[in-house]
């Protein structure tokens, strides 16, 4: 029932995006087995500096974070929105264990596979922790993780996965975080700051074609679930960074005039050279991080930076 459900929006927003004047494709439909799995090797690529900055910076504060979340809350949840493979999370819940101050930990993710591989994975590091995965969208999980118990919570949105939002989206997606969560309860998010263009375009345009990859795979993924006949071989990933505004966006460009179409007869035109925007990589600076954080009516309480000052982890708290 709920992968019928999924398959339809699925259909819904890939016929929605193709379909209109600037064709697009949303980001999230890349994850499914073959994209998490090349995202697994993005993240260990040398060029994608993101992943091995928050793990550097989690490995260096939690201890920090874990003290400062515990005087505010004393004994609480942690709620973790798209919790991936947890192998950065897994240093601020080991520090929680020690400090004596988490109940629980509920991550939650859209695959059910990524909920899996991470009870999997996790529940063997960290003996004693209550682990209860929900798989889900983001919104409507998190509402059953927060009236699940009277708890304090801290909720983690880590890795930089806000920047897949345009900023206002991520505003947006802030606020409604912001009226979910009830006084007091702490969030944690991850944001990558503006640096180097060099430095950021090649983190999304790996020499190993990684990135490239994971853009294509989406095309295949339509292919195997909505009976799509994409050559994928004639589109080509085309990653570009602005400087100013901090967005870094991927295009696939069609290398060729061609007619793609869907197992329900929908057909869609590509003119040689046009391009399909499938993600955002939005970058920022601290003062624009402290803006949105003001503007969608949180409290800040502290910025932790790694070791190079390439990523942010900012904790907030909602009055
Ligand atoms: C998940 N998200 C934060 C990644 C990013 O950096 O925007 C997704 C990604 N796309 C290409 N490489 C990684």
């Amino acid at each position: 029932m709920y992968d019928t459900i999924v398959e339809s929006a699925f259909r819904r927003d890939v016929v929605q995006g193709l379909s209109a004047s600037q064709k697009t494709l949303s980001s999230k439909y890349f994850y499914n087995a073959a994209g998490d799995e090349l995202f697994r090797q993005i993240m260990a690529c040398p060029e994608y500096y993101l992943s091995r900055a928050e793990e550097q910076l989690l490995r260096d504060h939690s201890a920090a974070m874990v003290r400062a979340c515990a005087k505010r809350l004393g004994y609480f949840d942690i709620v973790e929105l798209g919790a991936g493979d947890g192998s950065k999370t897994v240093h601020l819940l080991r520090e929680a264990l020690q400090q004596g101050c988490i109940h629980q930990y509920i991550p939650i993710d859209i695959p059910a596979s990524s909920v899996d591989y991470l009870l999997h994975t996790l529940a063997p590091q960290l003996p004693g922790l209550a682990i209860e995965g929900i798989v889900g969208e983001y919104l409507p999980a998190l509402d059953q993780a927060l009236t699940a118990s009277q708890r304090p919570k801290l909720v983690l949105f880590l890795g930089a996965t806000i920047g897949n939002l345009l900023p206002a989206e991520a505003w947006a997606f802030c606020w409604q975080l912001r009226e979910r969560l009830r006084p007091g309860n702490l969030l944690l998010v991850g944001f990558d700051l503006k640096k180097d263009p060099a430095t950021i375009l090649a983190a999304y345009n790996d020499q190993a074609g990684l990135t490239s990859a994971f853009n294509l795979n989406l095309l295949q993924h339509i292919n195997d679930e909505l009976g799509g006949n994409f050559e994928v071989g004639a589109f080509a990933h085309y990653p570009v960074c602005d400087p100013a505004t901090g967005a870094c966006k991927s295009y696939l460009i069609s290398q060729c005039a061609q007619r793609v179409t869907l197992d329900d007869g929908t057909a869609f035109e590509f003119a040689p050279g046009e391009a399909i925007y499938m993600e955002v990589s939005q970058k920022y600076s601290v003062a624009e991080i402290e803006e949105l954080g003001r503007t969608a009516r949180f409290l800040s309480v502290h910025t932790f930076f790694d070791a190079q000052q390439r990523f942010v982890d900012v904790l907030w708290q909602r009055g």
